[in-house]
């Protein structure tokens, strides 16, 4: 080092400076080492210091991800998902009716494919919820379908904001994440076929209209925590529901109740749920909360439970199985080392529906449509909030269903399809994964 070959009198004569330089220097290293360490990175991040979003997160989201030395790439969009990812920064409708969000609003995120009818039963649903008016709804769709949007568009009960997946198989006819020419299908041998593609656990290659869930499953919840303007910085809860729900009256007081008590009534729990995570019970009807493994109806969780969810993507986006619960059970919760519990209401606010009629034998249903009329009794108790505040807590444990070690249904083995699931997670967070349509274009 330099100062060492200093004359013996000029080293003393520095010797205070230098000690000041170093300790200023010192002290900014520690700082930046822990802002990196413990905010902004993955990479030396125990479970358990991972627990809060400070707030230089919240004003900076990005995160610096390391997955080995994984590189994000995202697919050229065309021109068709270009405009349908610049509708995804328009800001909500109904702005003039709801000028305020309430504070401490819960935002509810609403996740749609192609089923019109159900689309109607569940905004039909929400429309009456106590409450609804004081938050913003988000309609994410999965592709594009004309009725789909234009049902939406006609929501007047809160603030709502529809959002598009750019990268949907359902847009792209003649290239990934669509088909592509020279895809194997099915159980093609790409050594016999000259095909491109790899076969999951079962020996079944990719199919599009498959992926698409678990793809726009992810896309969502990236884009929503870490993307749009709207979300990004809200540091409450988001409540998840699907097109096939439908949600009581006393729903989002509800939620909004057990949001309340989950510190102290069930400080183990991730997340509150409006129903049983057997979707065909409607609740036990005791006078007690219930701790149980996480549902995937309505279910509602923070930014720090989202942190440890994305710091998971390898996990979720390796697992050979395209549904995107039966990867959270199997792969990414076991993963957080501790039982995942969420706290619910003994009785269900919200329930899966189904066409009435085609489930018979296994009915996994408990409420049916036809002819775009929901079937079933909604009763009086279940129209206003029905959660006491002074009831214990009964936790069930080590309830049936997927778990660690399950290896999964398959049609999730293509590389393409992990890969465009990982470069999900780096969207927000890296410029190598812009989602503009703008980068990864080089290859075509
Ligand atoms: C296999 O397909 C590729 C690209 O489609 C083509 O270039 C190649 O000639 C084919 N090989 C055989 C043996 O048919
Ligand atoms: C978010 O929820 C988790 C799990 O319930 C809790 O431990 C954490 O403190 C919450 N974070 C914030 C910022 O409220």
């Amino acid at each position: 080092m330099a100062f060492y070959k200093r004359s013996h009198a000029g080293y003393r004569r520095l010797l205070p400076l230098f000690l000041v330089i170093f300790s200023v220097a010192l002290v900014l290293m520690l700082l930046i080492r822990k802002w990196s360490i413990s905010d902004f990175s993955y990479i030396a991040v125990e479970e358990e210091s991972y627990s809060f979003v400070s707030s230089s997160m919240e004003t900076d989201n990005r995160i610096l991800l390391n997955f080995g030395d994984f590189k994000p790439k995202l697919p050229q969009m065309n021109d068709f998902a270009i405009s349908l990812d610049r509708r995804n920064f328009l800001p909500p409708r109904n702005i003039d009716l709801f000028p305020n969000l309430a504070e401490n609003h819960i935002k509810i995120v609403l996740y749609v494919h192609n089923r019109p009818q159900y689309l109607q039963v569940v905004l039909k649903s929400l429309a009456n919820v106590k409450g609804i008016g004081e938050t913003m709804l988000i309609v994410s769709h999965d592709g594009y379908f004309n009725e789909m949007d234009s049902i939406v568009q006609a929501v007047r009960f809160c603030q709502v904001k529809q959002i598009f997946s750019p990268y949907s198989p359902h847009l792209y006819s003649d290239s990934f994440p669509g088909v592509s020419k020279g895809d194997c299908q099915h159980k093609d041998d790409p050594s016999k076929k000259n095909c491109s593609g790899d076969a999951d656990q079962y020996g079944n290659h990719r199919s599009p209209r498959i992926v698409s869930l678990k793809h726009h499953w992810w896309w969502m919840m990236n884009t929503v925590w870490d993307g749009l303007p709207e979300t990004r910085l809200h540091s409450g809860h988001i409540l998840f529901i699907e097109e096939d729900h439908f949600i009581y009256p006393n729903a989002y007081r509800n939620i909004q109740l057990l949001v309340k008590l989950k510190p102290e009534k069930c400080p183990d729990c991730f997340a509150v749920n409006l129903a049983p995570s057997d979707v065909k019970s409607k609740g036990e009807g005791w006078e007690s909360l219930i701790a149980e493994k996480m549902g995937n109806i309505g279910y509602t969780f923070n930014r720090t439970v989202w942190r440890k969810i994305h710091a998971k993507a390898r996990e979720f986006c390796w697992f050979d199985d395209y549904n995107w619960d039966i990867t959270m059970w199997s792969t990414v919760y076991p993963s957080f080392g501790t039982p995942v519990y969420t706290l619910r209401g003994p009785r269900a606010s919200a329930v899966h529906f189904g066409k009435c009629g085609l489930h018979q034998g296994q009915d996994k249903i408990s409420a049916c449509i036809d002819n775009g009329e929901a079937k079933f009794e909604l009763e009086n108790v279940d129209k206003v909030p029905n959660i006491n505040i002074d009831w214990p807590v009964y936790v069930f444990k080590n309830q049936e269903g997927y778990r660690a070690g399950f290896k999964g249904w398959g049609g999730w083995g293509d590389h393409r399809d992990q890969e465009l699931c990982l470069s999900f997670a780096y969207m927000y967070h890296s410029s190598d994964a812009l989602p503009n349509g703008r980068d990864a274009s080089k290859h075509s």
